[in-house]
C-alpha cells in the first residue's frame, strides 16, 4: 500500500521561492511514490482575512497555477479546495468538542501571532481553533505523512494529541501522522528577514527578467564590504544565501568573497543570470497554465470530488464510533 500524504497552503496569492524550497519541492518529490492530497486551505485563509474575502477565489487559482508550474502533476495527485469538501467542517466541529482550550492556548504559533501581529484583530474563536481545523484536514484522510515547514510542527503535535484523545474516547479511528520536513536551506527575503509576502521582500516563481534585476539590485549585502577588494562576510549576505541554493560551486565563491577577490556588483550580476535561467522556463509554463482558468477550475472540481469520497468514508466511521 502506498503511503498517503496530505498537505495544504493558505491561498494568499502567488508563491515565492521560499515556498518552493520550503515546501513545494518536497510535494513534487512525494507525488512519485505516495498517494498525495494537496489542498488549498481557504477556510484557514478566512481565520486571518475574514474582513476582506474578495481575493480568496483568485488567490486559489494563482496558487494552484504555481503548484503546477513547480511540477505538481494534477493527473498524479489530488488537488482540492478545503471549502469544497464539507466533511472538513464537520470533523472540525467534532474535534473542537474534545480539544481542551489549554492545548490551544499554549500553542506556540498562537501565542506568537497574537503578540506579533498588531494590525489585525485575531482575538476570535476561529483563530484559536486554527490547529483544530488543521487536525481535521489531516485526520480526515488518515494521512501518514504531512510535509510541512518547521513553523507548523506544533500543529502536527497537536494533531497527534487530538487523534489519540479521540481514539481513547471512542475507539481506534485515526492514525497518528508524521511530519516530513524540507531539508533545503532557508531562503531569506531581499532584506534578510524571512521571505514573506507581507514583508514585501519576495521573489515570485516565474518572475520576469526586468523585475529580477531590480530585486537583486536591492538585495541586502555585507555592510562591511564597501569596496570590491574589501574582505566580505558571505554568510551574512543575502546574495550569497541565494548562491548556496542555486549554485553548486558556492564554496569557491565564499572563499573568493572572503579574500576580497570578487565584488558585490559582479556577484549580483551573476546571480541574476542564474536566477533568470531558473525562472524563464517557469514563467513560460505559468503563463500557459494561468491562461486557461476553466481548465484549472476543472482540476480543482474533480479533485474535490475525489477528496469527498475518501472524506465521507472517514466521516461514516467517525459517526459510527460516536454512536450517531
Ligand atoms: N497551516 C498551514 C500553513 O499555514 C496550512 C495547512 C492547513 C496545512 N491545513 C493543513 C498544512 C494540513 C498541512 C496539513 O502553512
Amino acid at each position: 500500500m502506498k503511503k498517503r500524504v496530505l498537505s495544504g497552503m493558505r491561498p494568499t496569492g502567488r508563491l515565492h521561492v521560499g515556498h518552493y524550497f520550503g515546501a513545494l519541492k518536497k510535494w513534487v518529490e512525494l507525488q512519485e511514490e505516495c498517494d498525495c492530497y494537496y489542498m488549498s486551505s481557504d477556510w484557514h485563509a478566512l481565520t486571518t482575512n475574514y474582513v476582506d474575502t474578495s481575493k480568496i477565489n483568485e488567490n486559489t487559482l494563482e496558487m494552484i497555477a504555481d503548484w503546477i508550474t513547480a511540477g505538481i502533476n494534477p493527473h498524479k495527485v489530488i488537488i482540492f479546495r478545503q471549502s469544497k469538501v464539507p466533511q472538513h467542517t464537520e470533523l472540525f466541529l467534532i474535534l473542537s468538542m474534545i480539544t481542551p482550550l489549554s492545548w490551544l492556548q499554549r500553542c506556540s504559533t498562537y501565542k506568537e501571532q497574537i503578540k506579533e501581529i498588531k494590525n489585525k484583530d485575531f482575538n476570535n474563536y476561529g483563530f484559536l481553533g486554527y490547529p483544530v481545523l488543521m487536525a481535521a484536514d489531516i485526520l480526515l484522510y488518515k494521512a501518514n505523512i504531512v510535509p510541512v515547514g518547521c513553523d507548523q510542527l506544533s500543529h502536527l503535535e497537536l494533531t497527534r494529541e487530538i487523534a489519540r484523545r479521540f481514539n481513547n474516547l471512542y475507539g481506534n479511528v485515526f492514525i497518528e501522522p508524521k511530519e516530513e520536513l524540507s531539508k533545503e536551506a532557508k531562503v531569506p527575503g531581499l532584506d534578510r528577514r524571512k521571505m514573506s509576502k507581507s514583508y514585501d521582500n519576495s521573489i515570485f516563481l516565474g518572475e520576469s527578467d526586468d523585475i529580477l534585476r531590480e530585486k537583486v539590485k536591492n538585495m541586502f549585502t555585507d555592510p562591511l564590504k564597501i569596496r570590491k577588494n574589501d574582505p566580505g562576510h558571505p554568510d551574512d549576505c543575502v546574495v550569497f544565501a541565494f548562491y548556496k541554493i542555486f549554485d553548486k560551486d558556492y564554496i569557491n565563491r565564499r572563499e573568493n568573497c572572503k579574500a576580497g577577490l570578487i565584488g558585490c556588483i559582479m556577484c549580483k550580476k551573476q546571480i541574476t543570470e542564474i536566477l533568470s535561467e531558473f525562472m524563464n522556463p517557469l514563467a513560460i509554463k505559468r503563463k500557459d497554465i494561468i491562461s486557461d482558468k476553466a481548465h484549472l477550475e476543472k482540476f480543482i472540481e474533480n479533485g474535490s470530488q475525489k477528496a469527498q469520497e475518501i472524506a465521507q468514508k472517514t466521516i461514516l466511521e467517525i459517526r459510527y464510533a460516536l454512536k450517531f
